[in-house]
This record gives C-alpha cells, sequence and structure tokens, in this order.
C-alpha cells in the first residue's frame, strides 16, 4: 500500500524534476531529485541492475525525517532516478527511516533493512526494520520492529542504534548495526537470523575502547582475500596524528575471524579517505566480483554549506573499486568512468620550477593524471596542483616529500562559511616520486594518490567559471600529464 506521505514525497519530486535545469547538476556524481540528501543506504545488485537508495528528505536542503530516494544504475556512472521507496509514515518509523541496507532474496524479492525511529518514553527510540519489494515499491513488514530495544545487550544506550547491514553466508542471514554503550563508547553488534524476523545476538563484533569515536554509524562488514574487513564511520573522534582528525571520520579495519564471525580480530586500522568530505561508505558486491563502495561525499561539519541558487543538497561520491594490498585499502574510481572521456591531452617529461600552466590542461569535469618525479634526489621540498582557478579562487593540494605528506587546501574554493577547509595527511615514501589522479566535477574533487593507495574527497563551491589548473614547484621536478574530459550525457 502507498501511504499519503509516500504518495505526497512521490509527487513533489516528479514535479520538481520536470523543471529542473538538468546543467546545474554535477556531471557524473550523484545528488538527490531535490533537496537534502545523505548517506547511502541498499546499495545491492538485484535482478541484474544495481540499486542504491539515500537518506533523503526533499522538502528542504536540510536534514528533516529521513524518506529513502532510489535510483538503479547498469554502470556506476548513469543513474535512472525512481519513486522515493519509504517514508517515515508507520508507528515504528514515524521519526524517520534512518540508514540500512538491502538484498536479493532467493524467492526474487528486494528485501531493505532499515533503523526506523519512532518515540519512546520522551526520547526516540532507534529499532530495526524490514521491507520486501520488486525494485519499485515496497511493503513494511507488519510486525517490525524485527529487531528491537529489547534485543539489546544491557550496556547499549537505546537512543543510538542503527544503520543494518545485511548479508547472508552458509544459509544464514547476519545484520552488523553501529551502536553507543552507556559509557559513549562506540561499537558494532553482530546478530543472526534463519528467517529474517526472529534475529538472535551475537556478540560485538569490534570496539572503539575509547579510541575511535564515542559511537559508530553505517557499519559494513565483508570477505575480501580470506581477510574480513569493517568499514565504519565513527563520530565524535579525538584526532590520532594525522591518520584521523576530530569529530566524524570513516576507518576500516582488516582483520580475521577465528571461528565464528563474532570473534573478528583487527589486525589493522586506517581511514578511509582522507578528505574533507566523505561519511558512511557502503559497498556491494558486483556481478564481476568486484567489491564496489559509495559514500556521501560531505561531511556532518560542512552541512551548512549550501551553493546559492541550487535546491539541492548533498552528492555521492563516484562509486569506488576497492581492493587489499599489503593490508590496506586500495581505491580506484570505476573503470566504466573511463567510457565518458574525451579529449585527451598529454606531456611527457616536463620540467617544472616555480608556477606553470599547460596549454589545453584546464577544466571543471576532468579526469586528471599527474605523475611527479624529482631531476635528482632532494631536487624538490614541495609540489602543489592547483584546481579551479581564476583571479580568486584556487584549490590545491600540495606534496612535501620531505615531510611525506600532502595538505589539502580549499580556504579559497568558494565557501561562503567559515569551516574546516584544510587536511593534511602522510603519504607512503617513495623517494620523491608520487602519483596523483583527479576526478574533478562542477562541485568536488576526489584525489586519488599513488595508484589508489590512498583517496582524499572534498566538496568545492568556486564558480564554475574558475576552470584554470597550474603545476608549482619548490625546487625542480619532472611531471606526465594525460588530462581527459569528462562528457555524461
Ligand atoms: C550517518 C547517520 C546515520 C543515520 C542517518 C540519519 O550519517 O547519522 O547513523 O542512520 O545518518 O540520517
Amino acid at each position: 500500500m502507498i501511504s499519503d506521505k509516500l504518495q505526497k514525497v512521490r509527487k513533489f519530486e516528479s514535479e520538481y524534476l520536470q523543471n529542473i535545469d538538468a546543467d546545474i547538476r554535477p556531471s557524473f556524481h550523484l545528488t538527490g531529485a531535490v533537496g537534502w540528501i545523505n548517506d547511502p543506504n541498499g546499495f545491492s545488485l538485484y535482478k541484474d541492475e544495481y540499486h542504491l537508495f539515500y537518506q533523503s528528505h526533499p522538502y528542504t536542503r536540510t536534514w528533516g525525517p529521513m524518506h529513502w530516494g532510489h535510483v538503479k544504475t547498469k554502470d556506476f556512472v548513469r543513474w535512472e532516478r525512481l519513486d522515493a521507496a519509504m517514508a517515515p509514515d508507520e508507528s515504528f518509523d514515524d521519526q524517520g527511516c534512518f540508514s540500512g541496507s538491502a538484498m536479493e532474496l532467493e524467492d526474487g524479492r528486494h528485501l531493505l533493512m532499515y533503523t526506523g525511529v519512532s518515540m519512546g518514553n520522551g526520547y526516540l527510540l532507534q529499532q530495526q526494520c524490514i521491507a520486501f519489494g520488486d525494485g519499485v515499491n515496497y511493503e513494511k513488514y507488519a510486525n517490525n520492529p524485527v529487531v528491537s530495544t529489547a534485543d539489546l545487550p544491557d550496556n547499549i544506550d537505546i537512543r543510538d542504534f542503527r544503520d543494518p547491514k545485511i548479508w547472508k553466508e552458509n544459509d544464514t542471514y547476519y545484520m552488523v548495526a553501529g551502536a553507543r554503550t552507556l559509557e559513549s563508547d562506540g561499537v558494532i553488534l553482530l546478530y543472526s537470523s534463519a528467517d529474517l524476523v526472529h534475529w538472535t545476538y551475537e556478540g560485538v563484533l569490534d570496539a572503539s575502547r575509547g579510541q575511535y569515536g564515542r559511537m559508530w554509524e553505517c557499519p559494513d562488514f565483508f570477505e575480501m582475500d580470506g581477510k574480513r574487513v569493517l568499514i565504519f564511520s565513527p563520530c565524535e573522534m579525538n584526532s590520532i596524528g594525522l591518520e584521523f582528525h576530530p569529530g566524524h571520520n570513516t576507518a576500516v579495519a582488516v582483520g580475521h575471524c577465528d571461528g565464528a564471525l563474532k570473534n573478528f580480530k583487527r589486525e589493522t586500522i586506517q581511514s578511509v579517505d582522507y578528505g574533507l568530505d566523505f561519511y558512511a561508505p557502503q559497498t556491494l558486491a558486483a556481478k564481476d566480483g568486484r567489491r564496489i563502495m559509495v559514500a556521501w561525499m560531505q561531511n556532518w561539519v560542512s552541512q551548512m554549506c549550501r551553493a546559492e541558487g541550487i535546491d539541492f543538497f548533498g552528492q555521492m561520491t563516484l562509486p569506488r573499486e576497492i581492493c587489499l594490498k599489503n593490508g590496506r585499502l586500495y581505491q580506484q574510481p570505476v573503470r566504466e568512468i573511463e567510457a565518458y572521456r574525451k579529449n585527451h591531452v598529454f606531456y611527457n617529461n616536463v620540467y617544472v620550477r616555480g608556477e606553470t600552466s599547460l596549454n589545453n590542461i584546464s577544466g571543471r569535469c576532468i579526469d586528471l593524471i599527474i605523475k611527479v618525479r624529482p631531476v635528482h634526489e632532494g631536487s624538490y621540498q614541495k609540489f602543489t596542483v592547483n584546481l579551479a582557478m581564476d583571479g580568486e579562487n584556487r584549490t590545491s593540494f600540495r606534496y612535501n616529500p620531505l615531510k611525506q605528506t600532502v595538505r589539502i587546501d580549499r580556504t579559497r574554493g568558494g565557501f561562503p562559511y567559515d569551516i574546516v577547509n584544510q587536511r593534511e595527511f602522510f603519504v607512503s615514501n617513495r623517494n620523491g616520486e608520487i602519483s596523483f589522479r583527479v576526478l574533478m566535477d562542477k562541485y568536488s574533487i576526489e584525489l586519488f594518490i599513488n595508484d589508489g593507495e590512498q583517496a582524499a574527497s572534498s566538496v568545492i563551491y568556486t564558480r564554475q567559471s574558475a576552470d584554470s589548473i597550474s603545476f608549482a614547484s619548490e625546487g625542480e621536478v619532472i611531471i606526465d600529464v594525460d588530462k581527459y574530459d569528462l562528457v555524461v550525457e
């Protein structure tokens, strides 16, 4: 049954979509139909297409009672908009349909599992709910929630238990959810079920133990190369060196399970993305075996930064292929984006000292690859790439081979508010050699360093006419540059 609230949102979005100027949207990054979006939800393969849902409040450009927006794709670049899938219209979720996941069931139905937020005794309760659908319409299960606050271990705060990620393994359904202990420590809880409706608490999969933040959101847990990988978004963190910054982060823990899944042992932990805007990633296993990740390309800290004249707020990263190498998570933009490359311009062995620009290396919707090497050992102290430039604006990233750091700076990236605009992080030592791949769109820069060893994503609001690019070296370097326009029609 389609409730009044769901009907209302579907009508609102479809009317808006008839009037919007498509040119105002990013050229290859997904945005909501209208209004606010945050986390990706329900990223899943269903009937041969990839479905993505997302947290959405179309009526304003600010966060509000959460709906699930819905799109699907065949190639992770072009998305088809579908009607909103869920509205907060039941007693168990009337304060919001929070984040969750999806999977195709053996009987052909598409299952959504999400957090229903409802009013408890003077506070908001977070409980896990399910809905079944056909890729277009979804029916919420009448006896929701299927995991209620009664299913929580004693030391968990019932106001912070959310974002179920579901999967099936050896005939059992499993689900991980983020939570906060009564002592305000982030944890991931593991549940299992034989029938999707009755769930058993298995144990704590991993916990902050005072180190990685007070609440863990949006977990994802999967197997890769014989390892178990846990991705999650810790909030209220203190900084840890240059690896994690204060506030909201995304982390990936690589480890193994001795016997049961609940015995997950973390071996390494790192940031998933070192930029200013990246949160709540979610992954799926693609048909060809690749693990693909997408995230909200925003951070809660910068949520007040909205470009004037644009009716939507929030965008997704370009989906990324992820893999493990030497215990680290590597990321590359999905290879499908390469089909949209046009106008290749390339330079080999360009000597740079001071600031220079190169003919035809400019633009705002581009795929730009830069390989940097010293002329001789220690020949340079800093190398900077400036993007989205005009007389007033520039967003840059600067490599310091002595400190082994990269510093992103969007202080002049068109932001009307004073927010965190810089971030510095360590990169690996390759004797002064470093490579960058930049996917720049109208309102964002996604940076991939050393063939995906690290990624850094940041939103910019620089006017579109600011499209110059320059390279600057303190000392002498040699660079190779490849540039393509990215044209997605
Ligand atoms: C993460 C998050 C989730 C929650 C959702 C609400 O960004 O806080 O934990 O389910 O957003 O919109």
